[in-house]
């Protein structure tokens, strides 16, 4: 795909997936507008909506229906913006900028943002249950399929998981930190919910199952060099144009891909795991040359 028409087929489908996000938000009705409120500055800040888009591309990719995906996206979107709120507390990161704004704890309080992503979390599932309103009789087992996944990856063997060990290697010296825990962190923290992203658009789409185990590890080495990146756009990324703050991993002293291995090594394995990933696309046995160009992208983004 050329980068013209790539960018340009990247503009509308953010665009489709902010609008599907606003969509199902949830409205406030009495006293829960203020934690409501903290919960829609999060999600409504912006980010770049990766999730949305790779879980909606690979429901067309199977030719899935697109009503049937919406609630999916909205739900995929909740949890990882609840994680990032989550993520941003004093208590975990401690960080001010998020999504080129102030984060919710600096913003609401950190009582208030601990509950917004609670309620996040929990609005997402109560929102993916919707579909089964949506399904027809093949496709209901197809959202209990989905929802398992879903819950799968964000939870104590997925993203909570990675989050668990995220914290115990940052009271370790940065030098007992080794290979093996950064790669579970990586896998978990921030592989687990792009799985999720690659695995419900072609499982709700009623994607051959070859096909749905392939995307889980295509997901894997997209994760993993999704957060090698974010390691190397901590050192010598912009905090403007990615809309937090820089330099922190180092200030807190954090493992990353790029201690262990330098810029350089990071950058080459950046390279080498979206090439693995390219390749297995490639065998799938339907093709989506926006994916593909999507994944080929985030080997150089910068935000
Ligand atoms: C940030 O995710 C957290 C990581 C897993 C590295 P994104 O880089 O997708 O953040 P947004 O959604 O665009 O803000
Ligand atoms: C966060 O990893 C991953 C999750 C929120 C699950 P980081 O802590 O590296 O993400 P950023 O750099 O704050 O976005
Ligand atoms: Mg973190
Ligand atoms: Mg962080
Ligand atoms: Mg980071």
């Amino acid at each position: 795909m050329d980068e013209k028409a790539f960018q340009e087929a990247l503009r509308e489908r953010t665009k489709y997936c902010d609008s599907i996000v606003e969509k199902w938000l949830p409205r406030p009705k009495s006293y829960e507008k203020e934690v409501i409120g903290a919960a829609n500055y999060s999600v409504l800040a912006g980010g770049k909506r990766l999730r949305p888009l790779i879980m909606e591309e690979t429901g067309r990719m199977y030719c899935g229906r697109a009503n049937l995906r919406e609630p999916f996206l909205a739900a995929i979107e909740m949890i990882h913006t609840y994680s990032l709120i989550h993520d941003d507390l004093p208590a975990m990161d401690n960080d001010t900028l998020r999504r080129g704004k102030k984060t919710t704890w600096a913003v609401y309080g950190e009582g208030m943002a601990v509950i917004a992503g609670d309620g996040l979390l929990n609005y997402a599932y109560e929102t993916a249950l919707r579909a089964f309103d949506l399904a027809d009789d093949e496709e209901a087992p197809r959202v209990v399929h989905a929802l398992r996944v879903l819950a799968k990856n964000a939870g104590f063997f997925g993203m909570v998981g990675g989050q668990c060990a995220d914290l115990l290697a940052e009271k370790r010296p940065a030098g007992e930190v080794k290979d093996d825990l950064l790669t579970y962190i990586h896998e978990n923290k921030t592989a687990a919910m792009i799985r999720s992203a690659f695995q419900i658009g072609a499982i709700l789409a009623g994607a051959p199952e070859d096909d749905v185990i392939a995307l889980g590890g295509i997901a894997d080495d997209v994760g993993l060099a999704f957060q090698i990146q974010d390691d190397i756009l901590d050192v010598e990324g912009d905090a403007g144009t990615l809309g937090k703050s820089i330099g922190k991993d180092r200030a807190e002293g954090k493992a990353t891909y790029v201690t262990l291995h330098g810029l350089d090594g990071a950058k080459t394995r950046v390279e080498e795991l979206t090439g693995d990933a390219l390749r297995r696309l490639d065998k799938l046995s339907e093709t989506s040359d926006f994916l593909r160009t999507l994944v080929e992208h985030l080997m150089t983004r910068t935000r």
